[in-house]
């Protein structure tokens, strides 16, 4: 029995040029490199230039992941991107990466599920393509936090930094077992009683401003090992397969005490932990294909290894993927 999988052909990030140390914040709010590093893993993040948007970036990775790829962007006719912080209220920031692709045929549009998107992104996409309404997609995570963040807030400004990261998914028949290349399975979670613990307090409905992002860290920290451990053991039991078949696990990188929590619970070895939240912060939905891009990059992922990702965000959202690159 064959299956259609979605196959990853390629993947291409951007980070905007300005790093943004934990030095410097120290200057401007009361925190320390000590603190930050010890509560969070965070050293250092990328902030995006005055003038460049969320679509400027997505369009550099999305560039990047097409070349990557090998294939031209006229063969796109699905690009799923995944944001929080849009361009604009309207249109979809995704029709601006399509028009900056100089795609005008198939799909664009966005998806919000904050530190998720990526996760749920994929899923969305893989979705399409296995259903055969499109052929070949693209999965974007772009966001500029810096923009919707109160810089006098020190629990919340020393997390988060901009940057965008893609994959190209191609509809391909595969044997229809957990061999084959692609999305093996997707879940995803929402659960919104928490919707008030990781906010932004403004909104074209509500108080028509763009507002500041809010959290009680402790509570999402409290929550997001379980949630997470949870729908990773659900893709387990979707494809038969175990901690110990995964070869790279590359999760959402919001904290490295979240994530090292995480692994040491589903007992998966530290030596497989993709980390790159010491560089890049929190990147909410471009965190994931940053950390996947570095690691195609440096040749940890390789053709036919077990990738594992997963995402926990605002919603609260979180959800699991297993791809066989
Ligand atoms: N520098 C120095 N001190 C700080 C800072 C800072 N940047 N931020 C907070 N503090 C202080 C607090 O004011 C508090 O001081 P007090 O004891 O005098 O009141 C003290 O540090 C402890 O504060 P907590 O909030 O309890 O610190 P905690 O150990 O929980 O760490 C953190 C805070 C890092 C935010 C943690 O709760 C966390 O990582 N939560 C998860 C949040 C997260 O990752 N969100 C991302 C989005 S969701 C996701 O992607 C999973």
């Amino acid at each position: 029995m064959t299956a259609i999988r979605s196959v990853v052909l390629g993947c291409g990030s951007y980070l905007p040029k300005r790093i943004l140390t934990n030095a410097e914040l120290a200057a401007k709010v009361d925190t320390s490199d000590e603190w930050i590093v010890q509560r969070t893993g965070i050293r250092q993040r990328h902030i995006a230039a005055e003038g460049e948007f969320t679509s400027h970036l997505a369009i550099q990775a999305a560039q990047a992941a097409l070349a990557n790829a090998g294939v031209d962007a006229q063969s796109i006719d699905l690009i799923v991107l995944a944001t929080s912080t849009p361009d604009n209220t309207f249109p979809a920031t995704a029709v601006a990466v399509q028009s900056g692709l100089g795609i005008n045929h198939g799909a664009a549009f966005d998806l919000q599920a904050v530190c998720s998107g990526f996760v749920f992104a994929l899923a969305t996409a893989d979705n399409f393509l296995r259903s055969g309404a499109f052929k070949r997609a693209l999965v974007i995570g772009a966001e500029t936090f810096s923009r919707i963040l109160d810089w006098s807030d020190r629990g919340t400004c020393v997390l988060f930094g901009d940057g965008a990261g893609a994959i190209v998914l191609d509809a391909q028949q595969q044997p229809g077992t957990t061999s084959d290349r692609g999305v093996l399975t997707t879940h995803l979670r929402s659960d919104g009683r928490h919707k008030s613990k990781l906010f932004v307090d403004g909104g074209p409905s509500s108080t028509q401003t763009v507002g500041h992002l809010r959290m009680e860290g402790r509570e999402v920290f409290k929550h997001a090992v379980g949630m997470i451990t949870d729908v990773i053991v659900d893709a387990f039991k979707a494809t038969g397969t175990s901690a110990d078949d995964i070869d790279w696990f590359i999760p959402h990188q919001a904290n490295k005490r979240i994530i090292d929590a995480s692994a040491h619970k589903l007992h998966i070895a530290p030596q497989k932990v993709v980390l790159t939240v010491d560089q890049h912060g929190n990147t909410s939905a471009a965190s994931i294909p940053l950390a996947l891009c570095t690691a195609v990059a440096d040749g940890r992922v390789k053709k036919g290894d077990l990738v594992l990702f997963e995402a926990m965000g605002g919603g609260f959202t979180w959800g699991s993927a297993l791809v066989r690159w």
